[in-house]
């Protein structure tokens, strides 16, 4: 079988650049390890910048984002028992972010996909990419017990963290810049409503803590937690005492608990690997890169990842090689930035094991300043929102 490019994996990044290169005429095929339901049965966050829901708009699947997504005008620092508002419209001249998980959006994509009629192969098994160095790569996986061969032109790796794309790159030609950190996000999703209207970052003596939200009645809540913790210890009622001891007495006062439907641990990474091209194959998303989710940056990263490779193929059928021989270059420094800010975030926001007390006045002092300087509140905001994306 053959095709133009061959789209691996079918989280946020493949179903995205699936669907950018459908209304571009540009036919692809998605293969996907997992089964359907287990892709739309995981938790992650949505918090979109512009440029993210221009792209949805761009890519014809925007309708439900703009019914039920969530327009926040600006998020809340809490520390030293007080929370801050950033107000993210007025110190970005009316930028905003939309909340919209990232569930509904995967259903979004995979809807329209279904609907326009496209092959999405779930659950392919032993997918293996091959002489992605020449100009003809082809792709093999199982179905069934079936052996398949795909012949195409391009390869997107949008395999995530763990996909089989850059594990097969050479290591030699491959450079890649990691940091883990020595803690990890305990999350529970509730049929709830949230604490408030808008997200709540909290900085506690007790860890860190953040207040979310899927819908007005659903909400997502997170407490740091140390890399050896075991959910099965975290009762619902633990959780929801560890974190209304790390909230404002006002948010503690007014959250309402309830069941968890989802309580999971997940460990904190920055990570990128250069460059993202290699032949005829492309790294888009997590595969290439991953952000610690205190900026939530991930999904907005994968989106423009993708949207410059859409546009880099259409312009190689067009007949100029321009966009893919500069995509890695122009991914890498949109990432990068998003690299630093998310790390940055996620350093004055936690507790490290390590800072000792001089560490932590300084955490107070860059927490003090960040509220009550107006160009550190605008700095934090026009990261939030999104940096201006260069074509
Ligand atoms: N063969 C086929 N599919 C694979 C393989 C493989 N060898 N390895 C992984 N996959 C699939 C995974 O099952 C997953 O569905 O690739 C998909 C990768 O999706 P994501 O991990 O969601 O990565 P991406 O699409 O880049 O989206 C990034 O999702 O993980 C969050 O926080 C992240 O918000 C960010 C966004
Ligand atoms: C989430 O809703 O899961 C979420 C929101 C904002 C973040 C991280 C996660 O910074």
């Amino acid at each position: 079988m053959r095709v133009q490019v061959a789209i691996i994996g079918s989280g946020p990044a493949g179903l995205l650049l699936g669907q950018l290169l459908y209304r571009a005429g540009i036919d692809a095929v998605v293969l996907e390890q997992r089964s359907q339901d287990y892709v739309l049965s995981r938790i992650r966050a949505g918090v979109l910048e512009q440029v993210a829901v221009d792209l949805l708009d761009e890519a014809g699947v925007g309708k439900r984002m703009h019914a039920e997504g969530l327009v926040h005008k600006g998020i809340e620092l809490c520390f030293s028992g007080a929370r801050h508002r950033i107000d993210l419209d007025l110190l970005t001249g009316g930028k905003r972010v939309t909340v919209y998980g990232q569930t509904e959006l995967t259903r979004d994509l995979m809807d329209a996909r279904a609907a326009a009629g496209l092959k999405t192969v779930y659950e392919a098994s032993d997918v293996s990419v091959h002489d992605f160095d020449g100009a003809r790569p082809r792709v093999r996986y199982l179905k069934d017990g079936a052996a398949f061969e795909l012949e195409c032109d391009f390869i997107a790796g949008c395999d995530g963290f763990h996909g089989v794309c850059r594990a097969s790159v050479p290591p030699e030609a491959l450079a890649s810049y990691e940091r883990e950190y020595p803690f990890g996000w305990l999350g529970v999703l509730s049929e709830t409503p949230p604490v408030s209207h808008e997200l709540i970052y909290s900085n506690h003596e007790r860890g860190f803590a953040l207040c979310s939200m899927r819908s007005l009645t659903r909400s997502r809540y997170y407490v740091q937690c140390s890399l050896d913790e075991q959910v099965d210890n975290w009762s619902d009622e633990r959780f929801w005492d560890e974190l209304r001891r790390r909230l404002d007495p006002q948010a503690a006062a007014e959250l309402v608990t309830g069941p968890s439907i989802e309580k999971s641990i997940a460990p904190l990474r920055s990570f990128v690997a250069e460059p993202m091209r290699f032949g005829r194959l492309f790294l888009a998303g997590d595969a290439a890169h991953i952000v610690p989710p205190t900026g939530a940056k991930g999904l907005n990263l994968a989106a423009t990842d993708v949207r410059t490779l859409a546009h880099a193929l259409v312009d190689f059928y067009a007949g100029s090689s321009h966009g893919i021989d500069h995509y890695s270059a122009r991914c890498l420094r949109r990432i990068w930035r998003a690299e630093r800010f998310s790390w940055w975030f996620t350093g004055i926001m936690h507790r490290f094991p390590d800072s000792g007390e001089f560490g932590r006045k300084i955490q107070e002092a860059e927490l003090d300043y960040l509220v009550h300087s107006q160009a550190a509140s605008a700095s934090l905001a026009e990261n939030y929102v999104g940096l201006p994306f260069e074509d």
